[in-house]
């Protein structure tokens, strides 16, 4: 038995012999779906969810790049861009499997994005020749996902970048994140403040919205548990912070993608990337950030 590949020049998907699946959208390359040999679905994907590249979607693994938030004029290269930047919402190429012909235990699918491709608005706003390298791999039990960024025209630029990953969850109120014990974060909910997460596990019972830089390193994986029991182990690559978000009930009844309101208790968005000041990419250089997501 192959792998098997469909690519309607929208959506790209992959089904292992074994069953598992992933599902990528060409507008962002964002994954859309990524489910286990039981067909059951690991992504939160809002109902209503914009998959027409107007805007980010509302779940799966939007990614971020060039810049991570709201754009500020403190840093004035990326001061025109929209929220969360550019990469969600541009139309990337699929640019084919690149797995070892044969294997069926894995598949790896490679996107990518250039400033040849961006609409002339964002290359105005952000006048960069730069390269998006973006490979989604299935496992039987992880899913991981890696962007390499290069620098292909003659000036330097900065940029931040970010996975910003929905996990499903069942209830969001037995959910507990481990792995950020004793680490800094800042507040998004709290202006921002500098806080430090006790020794114990993170918890929710109100909007979370976090920039954690874990104090174990990168080989200490973020742990998303459900009543004690391990569901998701997220392993980074050079990737810094980690962003935990959830909107609780208020704010996901005031997003008019978000659907349905009561979704907020069915996800939790644990977010690596290096978003804490700027990477700086010199010409001809390359950046690599990525994660593993286990499965038990
Ligand atoms: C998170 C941010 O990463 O994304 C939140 O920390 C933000 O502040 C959330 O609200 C969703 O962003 P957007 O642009 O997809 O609505």
């Amino acid at each position: 038995p192959q792998v098997s590949i469909s690519d309607d020049k929208a959506r790209v998907s992959a089904v292992l012999p074994s069953g598992e699946s992933v599902e990528v959208l060409l507008f962002g390359a964002t994954v859309l779906s990524w489910k286990d040999a039981a067909g059951d679905e690991k992504l939160w994907l809002s109902k209503d969810a914009v998959l027409d590249g107007s805007k980010g979607v509302r779940g799966g693994i939007p990614l971020v790049f060039p810049i991570f938030g709201p754009a500020s004029s403190d840093h004035a290269p990326t001061s025109k861009l929209p929220q969360h930047g550019f990469a969600r919402t541009a139309r990337w190429e699929f640019l084919g499997r690149s797995t070892s012909e044969g294997s069926s235990s894995s598949v790896k699918l490679d996107f990518g994005l250039s400033a040849d491709s961006i609409t002339d608005s964002i290359k105005a706003s952000w006048p960069y020749k730069f390269g998006l390298l973006y490979s989604v791999t299935l496992d039987r039990e992880s899913l991981n996902t890696t962007l390499v960024v290069t620098n292909d025209g003659d000036k330097p630029f900065d940029f931040q970048m970010l996975l910003h990953t929905y996990l499903s969850v069942k209830d969001i109120s037995t959910i507990q994140i481990g792995g950020l014990e004793e680490s800094m974060y800042i507040d998004k909910v709290d202006n921002a403040s500098q806080k430090q997460q006790p020794s114990s596990a993170l918890t929710f019972s109100a909007e979370t919205d976090r920039i954690y830089t874990p104090a174990k390193g990168p080989k200490n994986p973020i742990t998303v548990s459900d009543a004690g029991s391990v569901q998701y182990r997220l392993i980074r690559d050079n990737l810094d912070q980690i962003v935990v978000w959830n909107p609780w009930s208020e704010k996901a009844q005031a997003m008019a993608d978000f659907s349905p309101n009561e979704g907020y208790k069915n996800m939790v968005c644990v977010e690596a990337g290096s978003v804490n000041g700027w990477q700086r990419l010199d010409k001809g250089d390359a950046f690599e950030g990525a994660q593993t997501i286990h499965l038990p």
